[in-house]
Order: structure tokens, then C-alpha cells, then sequence
């Protein structure tokens, strides 16, 4: 015992030292989260290694784990990767060969690490290399040799950080085209001019230059004009303008003539504004974008009024904040500002009206978004001057995300803009329509997404040509639009799809988020033209019919496609099937051709129970079963009778000497020979020594001794009890042609018992019969005849006084003796 106990101890400890072995052995773990696209997500898994992932992997995400080292051998054989993100972790090292056998890697994101330089090797063997970041890692410095060159495809770069100091000459070097470039350098202190020059075609740039801009401007100049073209969109990121001085750097924008203008996260003084604005003058910019600013000042920008901003066609600004909005000054002011745009976006901005006064100084506008502001339905009067038909160039309204409630309001406010086409009015609180309105004829798009509507009316303008009523509580849609193609129903609570008869021209529906259980492909041939339809992510139940006809859409047999996706069509019941993707299930023939399985198998039962029944009768099972009832009533009968008459103690009743058991045809033998003979005896033969009358026997004849009334089966089973022997009269009338009485005195060889009668029957063969005449079923007759002697009906007239004697004596038996 004691032993056993040690020996355990020992082997815990064996296995405790040998998982501690492994875990300070640097073995690799592995990452198992790839799907079937082969994408492995491999993020915050707490990882301090690469681990270990399938060769087979297209896109690998590392990012959020805890890697300080990318190691030589760490990704080879990957060379069918195509994007590796090392984003958020602690990589500080990485060997130069680490990623020469990723041939196919178009993305690398090695951002947000540790690394405090950049080696050229790294990047050597990336000849298919499309996207490279390397943002906020702390190396300072950009160019002292040239990193990128081998990357002949490079299409995105970002580089720079917090940390970046220096760019030098080489920065770019090898690489000649871009579709965006990201640089942060809010600290950066060196610039060799001309770094990032010569990239043509040059795409999107974003810069961060917050120091340079506020302590450096020849710097902030230089790095800015060697990027400006007026092709290239140009986006200001983390700038903090406040004075005429750190808007100067902007010259060098306007110099190169740029067109496309961004400022994000923005903080701006109206001093500043009012430089930029006098440094725009005459400069084509054509888009002007503010996301992300803060106002200091209070709009006090007229002083920049005779700068010329003609070119100036679309102005966008989001998420603009007005640190002091009551000292704010009117738009009215800016009138130099308002004239010229087309298009006018101000989202999320806090805007709860624009005065008429104002609106009408925007003439030239055709594009008005104000998405995400405060607008309510008394404002968007004043802002739409009462529908008096100012914004006559109006095509485009956007009026999404304001707490609007009536649409009668908006209806007569609109509808003077006799250019509109779209109208944008999702997510507002219109909840009910007006029976009817009047909307400009022009009016092609309506978007009611993300309000509160429950029902539609003929109010809706029957010019639309794409409608949008996603996200609301509608149940049905029976509103004729003759020229609609586009409908969206997604997010209401639809039963069924709407009638199609309604929309002769719709070719998209999207109708997901539902309350669909299924749709046929008669549902979807009542709209003649539909061609796309998405009705993923609703109940569906999967009858045998809803999974063949969306399985062969799936496979795009249908006339209409599924735009959304196998993936989104999942059943809902029956039970076991729920959560499974409709094109993913089987559904077997019992389930789906119940009425025909039914009466096949109803079919082959029938065909099988009438095989049955011929088998049985041709074998006379009925008729064996009958016995055998037959033989358990009269034997339960029989016991009873026997437990009464011991009850009572009266001695034998037997009354008859025999009971004769024959056939109804042989009754005439019985009748004119037996009974007479038997019961009636004349006097013996003169020859006889014996010349005294033999005592006239009493037989029991089921004619004339059965009790009328009682079941025969009784009559026969108190016949055998009260008769001593039971005489069989055989015949070819008794085996075959009698059958009925047959079987009922074939019942009796089932009675006979041993229990009930010690002494054999008494068999008379009135014509020759052999035991193989008897058919087989009677096997207690065969086997009665091959153990009993019987007794043959002599045909000569001479033989029979010997006859009676041997049956009369048989008959007497041991009660002579
Ligand atoms: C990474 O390691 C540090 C300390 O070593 C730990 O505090 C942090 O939680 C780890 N991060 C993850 C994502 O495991
Ligand atoms: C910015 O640069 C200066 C030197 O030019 C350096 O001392 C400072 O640490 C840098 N700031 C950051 C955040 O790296
Ligand atoms: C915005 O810019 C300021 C510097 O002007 C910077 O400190 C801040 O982090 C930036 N915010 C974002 C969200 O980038
Ligand atoms: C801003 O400075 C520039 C030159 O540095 C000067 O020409 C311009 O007049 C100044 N603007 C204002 C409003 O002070
Ligand atoms: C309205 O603005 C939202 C948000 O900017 C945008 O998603 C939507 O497309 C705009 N609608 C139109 C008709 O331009
Ligand atoms: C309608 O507006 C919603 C929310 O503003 C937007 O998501 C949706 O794409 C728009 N619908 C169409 C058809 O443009």
C-alpha cells in the first residue's frame, strides 16, 4: 500500500517536471481559426510567437497578440499567403529573411509595434507586395536607405509615427506609382527636399504634420508641395490652425494648384479660416471637405470676402463643432462662401436650421445633404422658404436623421422643387402617411428606410423608380408603381412576399430580416421582371417544395437570382433542421413525397395482407384456428362441468353407452343399421348357444340428444363426458365432403383426451380408407387409426352378425367382465 502510494508520487512528479520541460521549451503554439476561404483569424489569442498555421492559409490576422519576434523560419512555406497583418503587437525584431517565402503577399500591416528601424532585406522577396503599413512604430527615421525599392508593385504605403524625425531622399525611392500614401510626421524635424516627390500617378495622400505645421512651415511647405498635383486628393490630418502664420504651408498646396482639399480633425481659429480663404483665392479647388472640426471662433470670416472661391463646387463638412455657437454670426455673412458650391453636404453638424435667407443665397445648388442634424418639420419650413420654390437647381435632398414627423409637410415643401429626383428621408420619425400628396414628377428615389411606418398609402409618388422602406413595421405593400425597380422591404414584419402584379418593372426586391416561412417560385413569377432578390435571414420553415425550388435558385437554375448569399438562408423549423443553411439540407423522399410513400406502403400492406390471408387460407390456418378456440372453450367448459359435477359428488353421470360421432350423409347407415342394432337388439341367432337378448345399449346421437339451445361444442364435449366410448363413423363423407359437421367431430380427437377418458374410440370404417386418404391436418384421426384397430362395415350381408358382436362387445368393454 504504502508503496503503491510512492510510486504514484513518483510518476506525478515524472509528469509534472515533463509538462513543465515543455512549456520552457520555446515551442510553437498553433492557431486552428481558419475558415473555409482559408482565412485564419489569429487575433488576441495571446500569442508570443508566430504560431503554427496551415501552408494553406490566403490571409493571416496575428493582430492584438503579445509577438516581439518574427524568426527565419517562422512563415515559410506561406507562399500562397496574401495577407499577413502583424498590427498591435510587440514585434521588435525581425530576421531579414522572415517573409522571403511569401511570394504571393499583397498586404503586410506591420503596424503598431516596436520596431526602431526598417531593413530593406525584409521586403526584398516581396515582388507582389500591393499594400504596406508600417505606421506608429518608433523608428525615426525614413530613407537612409532605400527600404522600399524591391517593391516594384507597391501600391499603398503608410509609414511614421509619433517617433518619425527624419525623411531622407531615398525614402521613395524605387517606388514610381501609388494609389495612397500616409505619412505621419507630426514630429518630424527633417525633411530632405524632394523625398516624396516623383511619385506620378500619385492617389489619395494623407499627412499628419501637426509640429511642422505649427513650428516649422518651410518644413510643413516643403513636404506638402512635394505631393500636390491637382489629381491627387489631398488630406490634412491632427492640424491645429490658429494663426495667419500656420496656414502658410497651405501656399505650397495652392502653388501646385490642388483640387481636392481635406482637413480632419481639424481645430481651426477664424483667423486661420480667413487665411485659407486668402490663400484659396483664385486656386481651384473644387472640393473643399472639412470631417472632424472644431470652430474657435465665431464665423467672423467676411474679412476673406474678396477672395475668389468660384471653383469651389462641392463643400462637405462632418462632425462639425462650434465651441461658441450663441456668438456664432448668420450664414448671411458668408454669402461669398454660399453662391457657387452644387453640393453641400453638413452631417452631424448640429444644424437646426438654415434661415431662408441664406438658402436663397445658395443658388447654384443641386446637391443638399444634411444628414444626422436637428432639423424638425417648423425649421425645414424655414430652411425650404415655405416651399416658395427657392433651390430651383434642387435634385438631391438628404434630409436622413432629423426628427421629422410629418410628411404631408415635407410633401408641400418639395414639391416646388420641380428638378428633384432623390429624396432622402430615412431614419426620421415619420410614422403615418396622409391618404394623398403631390410630389414633384420628377421624383425618382425615395428613401423612407429606419422610420416608423406601419402602413402605406397612394401617397407614395407613383414615379419612383427605386424605394426604399426597409427597417419599418410594415406588414404589407399594395401600392401600384408602375416604373418601380428597386424595392427595399428588409427589417418590417412581411408574411409573405407582396403581391407582384403591383410592380410590372421591379427587377431587385430585398426583402431580409422578415418574417417570411417560405416563398415559391409562383410567389416570384408574378413580378414579370424580377431579377435579383434578397430575402436571406428570415424564418424560413423548409418544406420539401421551399428547399428544392431556393436549392436549384442557389445554383442558379431560377430566373431570379439570390443577390445575398447561400449563407444567409437558414431554416427555422422543423426542430432538427433549425439553424441548418437551406442549401445545405437534405430532406429524404418519405419527408417530401408523404402522400405517394402513404399509399405505396398502404399499397404493399394490402398486397401483402392479401398474400397473407391466401397463404393461410391455402393452408387452413382459419380453419386451425378455429379448432383451437373451439378446443379451449370446450375445454374450459369441460372443467368447469368437471368441478361441478365433483362439487356436487354425484357419481359418473354416465348415461349413454356410446356417443356416435358421423356424418350427416352417413346418418342413414346410422339410422337404419346402428341404432336399431344397438339400442333395439333382436333376438340372437338361432345358431347362437347363447340364445338371450343382448342388453340393449344406449347410444348418444347429436340429433336427437343435444340439448337444443346449448353451443354445440358443449352438446359435444357432455356427450363424450356422459358416454363411455365415442364411436367414430368413418367414410370418404366423413374426411372430405361433410365438412362443417366434420370439423366439429374432428373436434372431439381434441377433446379426447387422455384426462377425460381412459379408453380408446371406436372407429367403424363403413367403406375402405386408408390413413393416407385422411388429410394430414386430422393428425389425431391418422394417428387414432394407425394405433386403434378398427372395425370395417362388411358389404356382405353374412359378415355382419360378426360385426355387431366384436362393436357390441367393444362397446361393453370391461363392464361385462
Ligand atoms: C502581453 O504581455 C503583457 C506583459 O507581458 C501583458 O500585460 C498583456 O496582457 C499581454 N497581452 C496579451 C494580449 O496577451
Ligand atoms: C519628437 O522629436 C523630438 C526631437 O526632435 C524628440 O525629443 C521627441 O521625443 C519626439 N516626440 C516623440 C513623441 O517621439
Ligand atoms: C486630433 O489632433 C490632435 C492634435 O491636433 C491630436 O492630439 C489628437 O489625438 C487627434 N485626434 C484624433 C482622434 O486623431
Ligand atoms: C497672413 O500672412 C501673409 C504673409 O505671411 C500676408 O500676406 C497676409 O496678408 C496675412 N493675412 C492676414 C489676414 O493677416
Ligand atoms: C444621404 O446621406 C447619407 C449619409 O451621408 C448617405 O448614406 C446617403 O446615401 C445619402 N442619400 C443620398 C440620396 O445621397
Ligand atoms: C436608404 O437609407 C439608409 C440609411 O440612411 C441607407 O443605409 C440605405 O442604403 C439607403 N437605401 C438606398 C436604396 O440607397
Amino acid at each position: 500500500m504504502g508503496q503503491q502510494m510512492i510510486l504514484h508520487v513518483t510518476l506525478l512528479f515524472l509528469l509534472l517536471s515533463l509538462c513543465e520541460g515543455q512549456s520552457s521549451n520555446p515551442e510553437r503554439p498553433s492557431c486552428q481559426s481558419c475558415d473555409r476561404h482559408l482565412s485564419c483569424d489569429c487575433t488576441r489569442g495571446g500569442f508570443t510567437h508566430v504560431p503554427i498555421v496551415t501552408d494553406r492559409a490566403l490571409t493571416l490576422d496575428l493582430s492584438f497578440n503579445n509577438i516581439t519576434t518574427v524568426t527565419d523560419d517562422d512563415l515559410t512555406g506561406h507562399v500562397r499567403l496574401r495577407a499577413l497583418s502583424l498590427h498591435g503587437n510587440r514585434v521588435a525584431v525581425i530576421h531579414p529573411a522572415a517573409f522571403d517565402s511569401l511570394w504571393s503577399l499583397e498586404e503586410l500591416d506591420l503596424s503598431n509595434n516596436q520596431l526602431t528601424s526598417l531593413n530593406p532585406e525584409w521586403f526584398e522577396e516581396l515582388g507582389a507586395l500591393l499594400r504596406l503599413n508600417l505606421l506608429h512604430n518608433p523608428y525615426r527615421c525614413v530613407g537612409s536607405t532605400p527600404e522600399f525599392r524591391g517593391l516594384v508593385r507597391l501600391r499603398r504605403l503608410a509609414f511614421g509615427g509619433p517617433a518619425l524625425e527624419e525623411i531622407k531622399m531615398a525614402a521613395l525611392s524605387g517606388v514610381t506609382e501609388l494609389e495612397a500614401l500616409t505619412v505621419h510626421a507630426n514630429n518630424l524635424s527633417r525633411y530632405e527636399s524632394g523625398a516624396l516627390a516623383d511619385v506620378w500617378p500619385l492617389g489619395r495622400v494623407t499627412l499628419s504634420l501637426h509640429g511642422p505645421f505649427l513650428t516649422n512651415v518651410a518644413l510643413a511647405s516643403a513636404v506638402l508641395g512635394d505631393v500636390s498635383y491637382p489629381e491627387t486628393p489631398i488630406v490634412l490630418e491632427d492640424l491645429h490652425l490658429i494663426g495667419n502664420g500656420s496656414v502658410q504651408p497651405l501656399r505650397a498646396a495652392a502653388r501646385r494648384r490642388v483640387r481636392y482639399l481635406t482637413f480632419q480633425n481639424l481645430s481651426v481659429s477664424d483667423e486661420a479660416i480667413v487665411g485659407v480663404l486668402e490663400i484659396l483665392d483664385g486656386v481651384p479647388v473644387t472640393l473643399f471637405s472639412l470631417d472632424g472640426v472644431t470652430l474657435t471662433g465665431e464665423g467672423r470670416w467676411e474679412k476673406a470676402s474678396w477672395a475668389d472661391t468660384s471653383s469651389m463646387d462641392e463643400f462637405f463638412a462632418r462632425n462639425v463643432v462650434v465651441l461658441d455657437v450663441f456668438k456664432f454670426v448668420s450664414f448671411l455673412q458668408l454669402k461669398f462662401l454660399l453662391q457657387y458650391p452644387r453640393k453641400v453636404s453638413v452631417i452631424n453638424s448640429r444644424i437646426f436650421v438654415i434661415p431662408c435667407a441664406s438658402t436663397c443665397l445658395m443658388s447654384n445648388l443641386q446637391y443638399l445633404d444634411l444628414t444626422d442634424n436637428l432639423l424638425t418639420d417648423m425649421t425645414l419650413v424655414e430652411t425650404l422658404c415655405d416651399g416658395n420654390g427657392t433651390l430651383k437647381e434642387l435634385r438631391v435632398l438628404n434630409i436622413s436623421g432629423n426628427a421629422l414627423k410629418c410628411l404631408s409637410t415635407l410633401s408641400r415643401l418639395v414639391v416646388t422643387l420641380h428638378k428633384l429626383t432623390h429624396l432622402d428621408i430615412s431614419r426620421t420619425r415619420y410614422s403615418s402617411m396622409p391618404r394623398t400628396c403631390s410630389w414633384p414628377s420628377t421624383l425618382r428615389y425615395l428613401n423612407i428606410s429606419g422610420a416608423k411606418l406601419t402602413t402605406t398609402t397612394p401617397c407614395l409618388p407613383t414615379t419612383l423608380e427605386v424605394l426604399d422602406l426597409s427597417n419599418n413595421d410594415l406588414q404589407d405593400f399594395t401600392v401600384a408603381l408602375p416604373v418601380l425597380r428597386e424595392l427595399h422591404l428588409s427589417g418590417n414584419k412581411f408574411l409573405t412576399l407582396p403581391p407582384g402584379g403591383w410592380f410590372p418593372n421591379l427587377q431587385t426586391l430585398t426583402v431580409q430580416s422578415n418574417t417570411l416561412n417560405m416563398f415559391h417560385r409562383s410567389d416570384l413569377q408574378s413580378y414579370p421582371r424580377l431579377q435579383n432578390l434578397q430575402a436571406g435571414q428570415n424564418k424560413f420553415v423548409c418544406t420539401c417544395d421551399f428547399v428544392a425550388f431556393l436549392q436549384s435558385s442557389i445554383k442558379g437554375d431560377e430566373d431570379v437570382r439570390l443577390t445575398d448569399g447561400a449563407e444567409s438562408y437558414v431554416c427555422d423549423s422543423p426542430f432538427y433542421l433549425q439553424g441548418e443553411p437551406v442549401g445545405q439540407v437534405y430532406l429524404s423522399i418519405v419527408m417530401c413525397h408523404r402522400v405517394l410513400f402513404v399509399s405505396l406502403s398502404c399499397g404493399v400492406a394490402l398486397f401483402v395482407g392479401i398474400l397473407v390471408c391466401v397463404l393461410l387460407w391455402r393452408l387452413h390456418a382459419l380453419w386451425y384456428l378455429r379448432m383451437m378456440w373451439a378446443w379451449l372453450r370446450a375445454k374450459h367448459s369441460s372443467r368447469r362441468r368437471r368441478r361441478l359435477r365433483d362439487g356436487a359428488g354425484s357419481e359418473a353421470l354416465l348415461s349413454f353407452d356410446a356417443f356416435v360421432s358421423y356424418s350427416e350423409k352417413d346418418a342413414g347407415w346410422v339410422e337404419t343399421f346402428l341404432v336399431p342394432e344397438l339400442e333395439e337388439p333382436r333376438e340372437a341367432d338361432e345358431d347362437s348357444e347363447n340364445r338371450r337378448a343382448p342388453r340393449p345399449l344406449t347410444l348418444c346421437l347429436h340429433k336427437r340428444d343435444f340439448l337444443p339451445g346449448h353451443w354445440i361444442m358443449d352438446n359435444i364435449m357432455s356427450a363424450i363426458e356422459r358416454s363411455r366410448r365415442t364411436v367414430f363413423i368413418l367414410s370418404q363423407n366423413f374426411v372430405q365432403s361433410d365438412w362443417c359437421r366434420y370439423e366439429l367431430d374432428f373436434s372431439h380427437f381434441w377433446l379426447f383426451d387422455e384426462d377425460i377418458r381412459g379408453e380408446p374410440a371406436i372407429l367403424i370404417l363403413l367403406e375402405p380408407l386408408s390413413k393416407d386418404n385422411v388429410p394430414k391436418r386430422f393428425c389425431k384421426l391418422r394417428k387414432l387409426m394407425s394405433s386403434t384397430t378398427y372395425l370395417e362395415w362388411p358389404q356382405e350381408e353374412e359378415r355382419r352378425g360378426e360385426f355387431w358382436r366384436t362393436l357390441r362387445n367393444a362397446l361393453k368393454g370391461e363392464e361385462d367382465e
